[in-house]
């Protein structure tokens, strides 16, 4: 192994970097990360370390994890109504999360850079004709014709040109009022009012309002920034290498290096090899990390790839978002939990209910089921709990769009109703009131906690 004075931002090109696309034109790529590495950064040092410190909060069981966005935003959806409605869902369950757990909530959104796929194949037939597999916006197009689905640089470009306008919008939302915690309840109220699914939660929504009447009776001045914007992170799967290179400045404050396309990145299931450019890479950068882990793990090189990225064992670096399944989640994880504690590692535990839970439906559609999802949120609080662990957080693909692409939830959406509003490309997300339900279910797990 690479001691970490040896690092660099290009170091990692000598390991094997797993999910990469095969770019046609090695000229055109070079020329694309020779120009990104001099645009500006999406995100400043200063932001990352706030990031980074409200995530050793939640390591401690100080403050709660949030983190959502899409799977693979679609350069289509960057949009001020789309990325309004899907900050709009993560703030409303902030609020009741935040309420229920009496702890502030760190809000990361998968967002601004969530672009780039891994996939299970290389390629895929369609209609007998062997193409490209979808690897993300910032890759190549979904169409199934070989000039859609061919690798093309200049989608990077394009990525970051979007990612900038997502983030600027992003800073203004959460900055302009609209983040206001009395605006978030009213629309909390208007779901719990309005929606057959929200009624159950009547006394909750009700106790917040309670609570934000009092402090007014209490004359607590509400126009202050805490109470009236919104601190919110951005996070994507670092998988593009050469994308995450090119935004990876050097502080000029403290020298470190920072990954400044996002606050916090995370490595996936399918990149974690210890040996591997990921982890290569990350272990040099001072983001705060996700860490997928899912069934097909090996504990000994799971705990060197904890040593590696986090070798001063500092809380907040890493985030442990563990994507079993509700079949499985017993089997792993109350091991992997006991093998951790013995090595004494600060971690935030973070469920990820999606990625375990995804089958085809009967009628062809990728899809989730509401109630396995809240199944394994369950199971993951019981387990942490039995094991003294705290749970710290957890993760969702979710939107604020009225899409039905997962089963279930108080809408009762059915197999039937899944093509009349699904628009992901790629893994089917939760939406509003659905992302909105489990907040209020996991309300009454974290309440008391
Ligand atoms: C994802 O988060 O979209 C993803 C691909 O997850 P995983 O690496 O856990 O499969
Ligand atoms: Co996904």
């Amino acid at each position: 192994m690479t001691k970490i004075e040896e690092w660099s931002k290009t170091h990692w090109q000598n390991f094997l970097a797993m999910q990469q696309p095969k770019w046609p034109d090695q000229d055109e790529y070079q020329k694309v990360i020779a120009s990104l590495s001099k645009l500006p950064p999406l995100v400043f040092a200063g932001e990352i370390r706030e990031c980074k410190k409200q995530l050793a909060m939640a390591s401690e069981g100080k403050a709660f994890l949030l983190q959502g966005g899409d799977c693979a935003e679609d350069f289509s959806m960057c949009t001020a109504p789309a990325i309004r409605e899907s900050l709009k869902v993560i703030l409303q369950m902030t609020v009741i999360l935040a309420y229920a757990g009496g702890k502030p909530v760190v809000k990361i959104g998968r967002i601004a850079g969530q672009y780039a796929k891994p996939r299970s194949s290389d390629t895929e037939m369609i209609n007998g004709v062997e193409l490209p597999s979808y690897r993300g916006d910032m890759v190549n197009s979904p169409e199934p014709t070989p000039a859609a689905r061919r690798p093309d640089p200049n989608r990077m470009v394009e990525g970051y040109f979007r990612a900038i306008a997502t983030m600027n919008i992003l800073r203004a939302f959460t900055k302009g009022g609209y983040a206001a915690l009395d605006r978030v309840h009213a629309w909390n109220n208007e779901f719990v009012k309005s929606s057959p699914a929200g009624r159950s939660y009547e006394q909750v929504a009700g106790d917040i309002d309670k609570a934000i009447n009092f402090m007014r009776v209490c004359g607590v001045d509400t126009n202050i920034p805490q109470l009236q914007q919104a601190i919110f992170f951005t996070s994507h799967e670092a998988l593009l290498l050469g994308y995450e290179q090119a935004l990876t400045r050097q502080d000029s404050t403290t020298g470190d290096w920072y990954d400044c396309g996002a606050h916090m990145l995370w490595i996936g299931d399918r990149t974690r090899q210890v040996d591997g450019a990921h982890v290569e890479f990350l272990k040099g950068v001072l983001n705060p990390l996700g860490l997928k882990i899912g069934p097909s793990h090996d504990i000994d090189e799971l705990k060197r790839i904890i040593t590696t990225l986090n070798p001063h064992n500092e809380p907040g670096r890493l985030t442990v978002i563990n994507r079993f399944g509700v079949d499985k989640i017993e089997q792993y994880l109350p091991h992997l939990t006991r093998e951790f504690k013995k090595e004494g590692f600060r971690l935030v535990w973070s469920c990820d209910p999606m990625h375990g839970n995804t089958y085809t439906s009967e009628s062809g559609y990728k899809t989730r089921n509401f109630d396995d999802i809240l199944k394994e949120i369950r199971l993951f609080f019981d387990i942490l709990r039995a094991e003294d662990t705290i749970p710290g957080g957890v993760h969702f693909e979710l939107t604020g769009e009225n899409v039905t692409e997962c089963i279930g939830g108080g809408q009762n959406i059915q197999d039937k109703h899944l093509r009349d509003m699904y628009l992901t490309k790629v893994d089917p997300r939760l939406n509003a009131e659905q992302s909105l339900e489990l907040a209020f279910l996991i309300a009454e797990m974290i309440s008391g906690q």
